[in-house]
């Protein structure tokens, strides 16, 4: 026997070394050395790194990135994998989204305006028809069924501290003397479009955004809406989870197409998509939640914009008080929180399309937008007035956005000015009809010629004015403005300035000659939004001094895209969200303060979102929620970030009571 002494395997003892005149031998003890090898270095690796571990402690190393295949369930019951494992195994992250792919070549590419599709009976013929000459190819969901989440859901053990205490406390030691009014509603929001999936299921109608979707390069990962969070087969697990939060109320908005699938005033009502909804009122209540119902968030049935160009035409009011009366006839008294419209100022300014392509004879592309925001103003308004007439049981108004904004330079008297202009030409541009006067906005009349922005008649002014019992504000962001480059004057003398007719600029830094940043950033494809923790107190107080209502204010949508965060390859990685509990808990501590010591009458907060989706012209590049979405996995896997779980603690640990505030709301 003689030792053979090779690097790392002293030890190791080999049979005797072949005799020199036997070459045949020699390979053949060669190959036997060199197979004892692989066989040791097999071993020694199985002993590290393989399926065997040493101890029951040790973890496998982080996989690299695999793909997994799709599993098609037709019918689900159980074992969706929703409950969480325990597991802490490192899983490696899909980078594409294969429920989302877009089959760009079988949608068609623009229409003519005009009467270009022939309605019939408006029967299901009508609607395939419809569907596979507009739309094309549609991924249908991977299972059709509701599966039963436990109640109540397991929360994982909450994540490590991050920081030291004396730089971040726990969130249950954050403002330990403050406490949220017991009627407070804590919750999350999402939107049907972006989280239901399912859009050809059940009878519902193609929405613009199925249709807009198609075209390439209008989202910026070419990704439809198609399946989505699956939340139209998912909602009771999404509600079960944030229940285990202790959210006690739920933002969601209806699919209009999903109860008139074809939108119109007179067309069948799709009784499946009301039953969608009423389960979900139901489960949700079920489960101490209060819902809380946005009538349309953007999602305009493609039927309307394919009949008489959506928003551009009056038409478009009547047949949303129809739609309207429906909902309200069917929900009254399971729901007692109403918004008409979402964010009407960002819907009426979304890109030219499609709006250019489906606009009707007379509206052209630069007056679109103020003629949308008047056919907007006067649906609300009818529709205030229709709930007030059949005494729906409740409140009801509509979500504004954006924000007030501060002087960039404060004290000088041309970004003082321009943040006077951007409060018209934003928020005042539908708060001011709708909560104060009935009309639009003095210093926009002023500027904006009526044969781009049309006139209220007085009997019009009178139907809108006061039409809001609260003020509902999705705020995400404050930010600095100032006068643009070469003044206001300049710019409102010229009408293709980049900034016209706002003429204002919006600023992210500060004027110090050094330019501090705002704020904490968000995902840079998301370059609107900042932290401005600092500046959301002020920015309701100032909201409620203008436009006070009886009803209070709510804090409708509120949240951060966390930057990269769809960049992380592994799942532990992407839960991990700083920034996103960052702004949550500083804007929830703000507005704990703004209530106790301010006197702010805040009351409710809705975060963005509960889970990740479909973030618009953005499609799944940007995450906004509070749980990860595993687009990849067959049943779009949620899994709980470090957000949810300290918004969670803070929550939990600053509520009056657990459950009061249902009550106070069900008495
Ligand atoms: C809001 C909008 C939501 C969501 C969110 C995040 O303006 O209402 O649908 O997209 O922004 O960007």
């Amino acid at each position: 026997m003689s030792q053979i002494d090779l690097k790392s395997s002293r030890a190791l003892v080999l049979p005797d070394a072949p005799k020199a005149s036997d070459p045949q031998r020699v390979r053949i003890g060669r190959m036997v050395i060199a197979a004892l090898w692989l066989m040791l270095i097999a071993y020694r690796l199985g002993l590290d790194h393989g399926p065997h571990f040493r101890n029951s402690s040790a973890l496998p190393d982080a996989q690299p990135l695999v793909l997994p295949k799709i599993h098609i369930i037709p019918t689900v019951t159980t074992g969706l994998g929703w409950i969480p494992t325990g597991l802490p195994t490192p899983q490696a992250l899909p980078s594409v989204n294969p429920f989302a792919a877009v089959r760009t070549a079988t949608g068609p590419l623009g229409r003519p305006q005009g009467k270009a599709f022939d309605w019939g009976d408006f029967g299901h013929d009508v609607m395939k028809r419809f569907w596979d000459d507009w739309i094309g190819h549609v991924i249908q969901p991977q299972f059709d069924a509701v599966p039963l989440p436990p109640h109540p859901y397991p929360l994982p053990s909450p994540p490590p501290p991050l920081y030291p205490e004396y730089y971040a406390l726990p969130p249950d030691q954050i403002l330990p003397d403050l406490t949220f009014p017991p009627d407070f509603l804590f919750g999350w929001a999402t939107a049907a479009q972006q989280y239901e999936g399912a859009v050809q299921t059940d009878g519902r109608g193609p929405s613009v955004w199925d249709w807009t979707s198609r075209f390439p390069g209008y989202i910026a990962d070419n990704t439809t809406a198609d399946i989505a969070d699956l939340g139209y087969y998912l909602y009771k697990q999404d509600l079960a989870r944030m229940a285990a939060l202790g959210g006690n109320a739920y933002s969601f908005s209806v699919a209009w197409s999903r109860i008139f699938p074809f939108g119109m005033k007179g067309s069948p009502v799709n009784e499946k998509g009301l039953k969608y909804y009423e389960d979900l009122v139901g489960y949700s209540r079920e489960l101490g939640i209060e819902p809380v119902m946005t009538l349309f968030h953007w999602d305009t049935p493609l039927a309307l914009q394919v009949e008489y160009g959506g928003f551009a035409s009056p038409r478009i009011i009547d047949d949303y008080v129809n739609y309207a009366e429906v909902m309200f006839r069917r929900f009254n008294g399971t729901i007692r929180l109403w918004y008409t419209f979402n964010e009407p100022g960002v819907f009426c300014v979304q890109p030219g399309f499609p709006q250019n392509t489906t606009l009707p004879h007379g509206v052209s592309a630069a007056q679109y937008p103020y003629v949308c925001r008047r056919h907007l103003v006067l649906a609300h308004a009818k529709v205030y007035h229709l709930f007030k007439e059949l005494n729906i049981q409740g409140e009801i108004s509509y979500k504004n956005d954006d924000y007030l904004g501060i002087a960039w330079r404060r004290g000088r008297k041309e970004d003082e000015e321009a943040v006077k202009r951007h409060q018209a030409y934003y928020i005042g541009f539908f708060a001011d009809p709708i909560h104060l006067t009935g009309d639009w906005p003095e210093l926009v009349k002023a500027e904006l010629p009526p044969d781009l922005l049309p006139r209220f008649s007085a009997d019009e002014v009178e139907l809108i004015k006061g039409t809001a019992d609260f003020f509902a504000i999705d705020a995400y962001r404050e930010d600095l403005i100032s006068a643009p480059p070469g003044g206001i004057d300049a710019c409102l003398r010229n009408r293709s300035h980049p900034a016209w007719p706002e003429c204002v600029s919006k600023k992210d830094y500060d004027s110090s000659p050094y330019g501090w940043g705002i704020g904490e950033f968000a995902e840079p494809s998301m370059d609107w939004l900042h932290n401005s923790w600092q500046h959301i107190r002020p920015l309701l107080q100032r909201l409620n001094d203008m436009y006070p209502t009886t009803g209070g204010i709510y804090l409708t949508e509120f949240g951060f895209a966390e930057p990269h965060e769809n960049e992380k390859p592994y799942l532990h990685q992407a839960i991990q969200d700083p920034a996103r509990t960052h702004l949550l808990l500083s804007y929830l501590g703000e507005i704990l303060k703004g209530i106790v010591e301010d006197g702010i009458p805040i009351k409710g907060v809705f975060a963005w979102s509960s889970v990740d989706n479909w973030e618009w012209n953005t499609g799944f590049k940007a995450r906004f929620g509070n749980q990860f979405v595993d687009y990849s996995h067959p049943t779009l896997k949620r899994t709980f970030k470090r957000s949810a779980i300290e918004m969670s603690q803070f929550w939990k640990s600053h509520r009056a009571q657990a459950d009061e505030s249902v009550a106070a709301m069900s008495d």
